[in-house]
């Protein structure tokens, strides 16, 4: 059962209208490493594992993201003008936004600037009510296959650790990029945010590995091609770096055959 708090996680008050930040923030509403990507991947993942901890951590923190989904929501409708937009008054916070277009150097205004110049914040204003839609900040619909999940409990793990990581270079490239202070503030907040799952997901992940006995590693093979590495690159192999002590090295050509390949002997020192 989920329940609404009807205050947010985090207080959200940009400086004013931008329709062209607004169409920014949009990539971490719906897409492909934003929030509503991360809230259902990792409710997905928490019907795969009877492990109690993992599953509660991962409804935490799914539930923790839409409480971000909410904020960032709320971010881009502030952005997009519509807290002044009354739906039942026409020309309503009309000149709030001509204003507003007039500050960005465009002499027609807000208007005429989103419906020539950024298709995304149209589609924003006319479907959306000045709300944000399910769209990236190119106007791409958001999709189920941003979802990874294969069911494999450490393979679906090391995704959401991954996710965390997306969802944070975003926030860092939208800190860059979008001036508003009161956004800024939002961004900081929510990188802090994802860091801290991050760090959850690889403590996750080390559980797991101890479950297993060892590590991902402990359920693979050891069978005849299960670990060669054929040296590939000219003038030293990474294989050859980063091989484990028991990897067998083919520095001739790579038949797939363990007798016909040449293998070689010691590896070099990592540099
Ligand atoms: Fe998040």
């Amino acid at each position: 059962m989920f329940m609404h708090n009807k205050e947010l996680l985090f207080p959200v008050n940009v400086k004013g209208p931008n329709p062209a930040f607004a169409a920014a923030v949009l990539e971490q509403f719906g897409g492909a490493n934003g929030e509503l990507k991360a809230c259902l991947q990792y409710f997905a993942h928490s019907f795969t594992t009877k492990d109690p901890v993992i599953r509660d951590l991962l409804l935490d923190i799914s539930t923790e993201e839409i409480s971000h989904l909410e904020m960032v929501g709320e971010c881009i409708t502030q952005l997009m003008g519509g807290t002044d937009v009354d739906p039942n008054v026409m020309g309503s916070g009309e000149q709030t936004m001509r204003q507003e277009g007039a500050t960005m150097g465009n002499a027609n205004g807000y208007l005429n600037q989103i419906i020539n110049q950024n298709s995304t914040v149209q589609k924003s204003v006319y479907l959306g009510g000045h709300g944000p839609d399910f769209i990236d900040s190119s106007g791409t619909p958001f999709t189920g296959n941003y979802i990874n999940t294969v069911g494999d409990l450490m393979a679906d793990l090391q995704s959401d650790l991954a996710a965390e990581l997306r969802a944070r270079k975003v926030y860092e490239e939208l800190h860059r990029h979008v001036t508003d202070p009161g956004a800024r503030e939002m961004f900081d907040f929510l990188v802090q945010r994802e860091e801290a799952h991050a760090l959850l997901f690889k403590e996750a992940i080390e559980r797991v590995a101890d479950m297993q006995g060892g590590g991902f590693e402990k359920s693979f093979g050891d069978k005849q091609y299960s670990k060669l590495y054929p040296e590939l690159s000219m003038g030293g192999s990474a294989s050859q770096m980063f091989r484990s002590d028991d990897a067998r090295i083919i520095t001739g050509p790579f038949t797939g055959d363990p007798d016909t390949d040449t293998f070689g002997g010691a590896s070099p020192p990592m540099q």
